[in-house]
């Protein structure tokens, strides 16, 4: 029997990402990375190298029209997400796309509307969703074994150097810790106590008029809580506590690659490790995209389009109590 054709990725932006996730695409046995575009025809080039690449384009619209790219991985920063996406959507091409989908839940609305008018697979590189760790507490809490979850703490803070025009910092890329880092721990915490009721945000800014430290609670109708805090110039510990009535979990940071929890209830702790795929830990994300391509599907169970959204939506209305907004939101 022969195997099945590997997958052939293209990536737009040829930044950080794009080489840390490009390599392991290039590492699994059922994905190739066919094509690289940038901005910088140079810039291409050099990774399309790096990763074993034979095509390189000095444009995201050459790339999106390769008929030899099966799906394109969107590795660009925040606010060029939406135009990126829908490119890809509109060429026919399936899309990964960085986290957060969208600048704003607008601009993830419009994504999905396109991916859902093509019947294309559209999956947020939200791999915390993926994460064996994550996936394994998520499975603990449904089962029931710390009794009914009443509260989630969760942190993923780390300290960047300030810099006007570095990506966490620069307003008009899309930077702020909320859609870089508050990402994750409210795809964390979503599946733990649903979409809050109410949010509230308090948060100290940069410089730079964007968000740099913030603390998010978040309240449920039937009255769970989280405390969710990110920051990009400092550090936090990055790990989660999880508190149900009967005990609680503890998640080892940080929490976006977590390999470890303690389960911890009145027989006593327990410790059960993970550990994520060599070589940078993506290989969930691209075996996921792999398995989805394969059955056809249009959107993950572990990270559907809908949890997309929502996170966004909390985000906008954490920014907004905030006051940070993005050029993207005017056209709201
Ligand atoms: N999943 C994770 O663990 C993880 C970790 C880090 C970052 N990320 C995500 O990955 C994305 C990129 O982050 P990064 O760290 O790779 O950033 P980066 O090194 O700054 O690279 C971003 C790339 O975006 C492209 N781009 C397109 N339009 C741009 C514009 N107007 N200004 C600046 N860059 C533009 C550029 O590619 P070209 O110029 O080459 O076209 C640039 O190289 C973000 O969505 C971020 O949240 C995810």
């Amino acid at each position: 029997m022969s195997a099945a054709p590997k997958v052939r990725w293209g990536i737009l932006g040829a930044g950080g990402i794009a080489r840390t996730v490009g390599a392991d695409i290039a590492s699994s046995p059922g994905s190739v990375v066919a094509a690289v575009a940038s901005r910088d025809a140079a810039r291409a080039t050099f990774l399309a190298g790096a990763l074993g690449a034979d095509r390189a384009y000095p444009s995201y619209e050459a790339l999106v029209g390769d008929p030899d790219v099966d799906v394109v991985y969107v590795a660009t920063t925040h606010a060029q997400h939406r135009d990126a996406a829908l490119l890809a959507l509109r060429a026919g091409k399936p899309v990964l796309v960085e986290k957060p989908l969208g600048i704003n839940a607008r601009e993830g609305r419009e994504i999905r509307d396109a991916a859902k008018a093509g019947g294309l697979l559209c999956l947020e590189g939200m791999w915390l969703r993926l994460n064996p760790t994550a996936q394994a507490l998520w499975a603990c809490v449904a089962d029931g074994e710390i009794g009914k979850v009443l509260a989630v703490r969760a942190d993923l803070s780390h300290r960047f150097d300030y810099d006007p025009l570095h990506r966490l910092f620069d307003r008009a890329v899309g930077g702020g810790a909320l859609l870089d880092l508050g990402v994750y721990v409210a795809a964390f915490a979503l599946p733990l106590i649903g979409r809050p009721a109410a949010v509230h945000a308090i948060g100290s800014m940069a410089p730079t008029g964007v968000d740099a430290s913030v603390v998010m609670k978040w309240t449920a109708a039937t009255g769970q809580i989280a405390t969710l805090t990110c920051s990009s110039v400092s550090e936090g510990g990055a790990g989660a506590t999880v508190i149900g009535t009967r005990g609680w979990i503890e998640v080892a940071g940080p929490l976006f690659r977590t390999e470890a929890m303690t389960v911890c209830t009145a027989d006593g702790c327990r410790t059960e490790t993970r550990r994520l795929p060599e070589v940078n830990g993506y290989g969930i994300e691209v075996a996921e995209v792999e398995r989805l391509l394969a059955a056809g599907s249009t959107d993950s169970p572990a990270m559907p389009l809908a949890d997309s959204l929502a996170v966004l939506e909390v985000l906008d209305e954490a920014r907004q109590q905030l006051g940070v907004r993005y050029r993207a939101d005017e056209e709201d």
